[in-house]
């Protein structure tokens, strides 16, 4: 498997790996910090597949420093993290914990002091749990608490890291907590769940806005979770469902950020459940990005029947039973480079589950390194056809809590014993330690 060696990439090309507060940190109970929508979320019986929740999960409130000394021992440019909101203000308005933010000092300066460059996301979902109580991102006074939290981490932090990405993945947010109610806060309302996309993309151009009008340098955009969408068979029935599942998935939060309009046609589709929207509000979302960031995993196959099973055809599946679909990255951007005007793009997030195996100590994710290595190439390729992409973020550093999937999925380049804390670099991130090596050794070349 040697594919690095086909890969080219610009010397000022950014290489990362991401986490989010809520799966690492713990300390659900640390000073002043309020409790999050996942911690309660959590405590709802059989919602979380191994019934596990996020009171500790990898320590890492207490072992950051380890964890930042081994993302200099990777050689990684650049760490995407998330500020879980609760810790800082722990009602999601009012009075803001200095203790919480304590933390995200010396974490930020940790970075800075190794020569990491911070990318901070505001919102990976943990949302305080004070705020749900009157109706959540639901309730369009969030957005307002949402400017207020933003612009405060921007006040404290803007002149030392180097983005703020207000929303991970609306549609998640959305959709999974508010339509399918797989995921935190677990309703099941279709209109609901519109309302919550509005105020989330509504929230994200106001607060970019209200940021730079203070004079924050960091650079300012969002991160979408984005596929390509297959229709199963060519029947005109299954087109016609991959056109809309591409419209309520995709579009829906693309062309509001850079077109200022929701797409036509997944509108005509909401009937009822539209969202509502004020005067001005598309123009807000409009705000011009400095990034767009993009969480890839694997294509999406829709069908007019039955839905579509990866695994049941004998396709390649991770541990979630995910598709690895390489060339849909290169697919994807592509059409995104020729469909629109687009800001840098970066990829926050991409990477595997794997059901890893410890042999004497060491794991050997062939699996893993093979994903992480064809998606590169693919990322490679998009960007020889002329896409600007300027960093990529391994999904992630940590084994860590998989929301619905408690501990049961895996998803680290470095393993966790959660019984000990004990970190275990696993082959795929000593393969990522030599593709960077190597990297750094072109750029030294110059
Ligand atoms: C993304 C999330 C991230 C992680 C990966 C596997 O949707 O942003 O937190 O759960 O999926």
């Amino acid at each position: 498997m040697h594919t690095e060696s086909r890969l080219s990439f610009p010397r000022s090309f950014i290489w990362g790996v991401a986490t989010s507060a809520f799966q690492i940190e713990g300390g659900a109970d640390a000073a002043g910090k309020g409790p999050s929508i996942w911690d309660d979320f959590c405590r709802l019986p059989g919602v979380i597949q191994d019934g596990s929740d996020g009171r500790s999960a990898c320590e890492h409130l207490r072992l950051w420093e380890e964890d930042l000394d081994l993302l200099v021992h990777l050689g990684v440019d650049a760490y995407r993290f998330s500020i879980s909101w609760p810790r800082i203000q722990a009602l999601g308005s009012g009075p803001f914990n200095e203790a919480g933010f304590d933390f995200y000092e010396r974490l930020i300066n940790g970075m800075v002091a190794r020569g990491l460059k911070p990318y901070l996301t505001l919102n990976h979902w943990d949302l305080p749990s004070a705020l749900q109580a009157h109706g959540g991102w639901e309730n369009r006074e969030t957005v307002q608490h949402f400017v207020t939290y933003a612009c405060e981490v921007a006040r404290r932090f803007g002149d030392r890291v180097v983005s703020i990405c207000t929303h991970n993945e609306p549609w998640v947010m959305a959709y999974l907590g508010h339509e399918s109610g797989v995921f935190a806060p677990g309703i099941r309302n279709r209109s609901s769940a519109m309302q919550v996309a509005h105020h989330l993309l509504l929230s994200h151009g106001l607060a970019v806005k209200a940021m730079r009008d203070q004079g924050c340098k960091s650079q300012l955009g969002i991160v979408l979770n984005m596929a390509p969408v297959h229709p199963a068979t060519a029947s005109l029935e299954d087109q016609a469902r991959a056109r809309l599942d591409d419209g309520t998935g995709l579009r829906w939060y693309l062309e509001p950020l850079l077109l200022g309009a929701y797409p036509a046609d997944a509108w005509a589709h909401c009937g009822p459940d539209a969202p509502k929207v004020q005067a001005q509000d598309m123009a807000h979302i409009q705000a011009p990005l400095d990034f767009l960031g993009i969480n890839y995993y694997t294509r999406n196959v829709t069908s007019a029947d039955a839905p579509w099973n990866a695994k049941a055809l004998g396709l390649e599946v991770t541990d979630m039973d995910w598709e690895v679909y390489p060339q849909g990255l290169t697919e994807l951007l592509l059409r995104l480079h020729q469909d629109y005007d687009l800001p840098p793009l970066l990829i926050t997030e991409n990477g595997a589950a794997y059901a890893d195996r410890v042999e004497q100590g060491e794991v050997h994710d062939t699996d893993r390194q093979s994903y992480l290595a064809r998606h590169m190439e693919a990322l490679s390729q998009a960007m020889q056809k002329g896409v600007r992409v300027d960093a990529y973020f391994v999904w992630s550093l940590l084994d860590n809590f998989e929301w619905a999937f408690g501990y049961s999925k895996r998803f680290g380049i470095v393993r966790v014993d959660y019984e000990t804390q004990k970190r275990t670099l696993k082959d795929s991130a000593l393969w990522y330690r030599s593709f960077l090596q190597m990297q750094h050794s072109m750029r030294a070349k110059d």
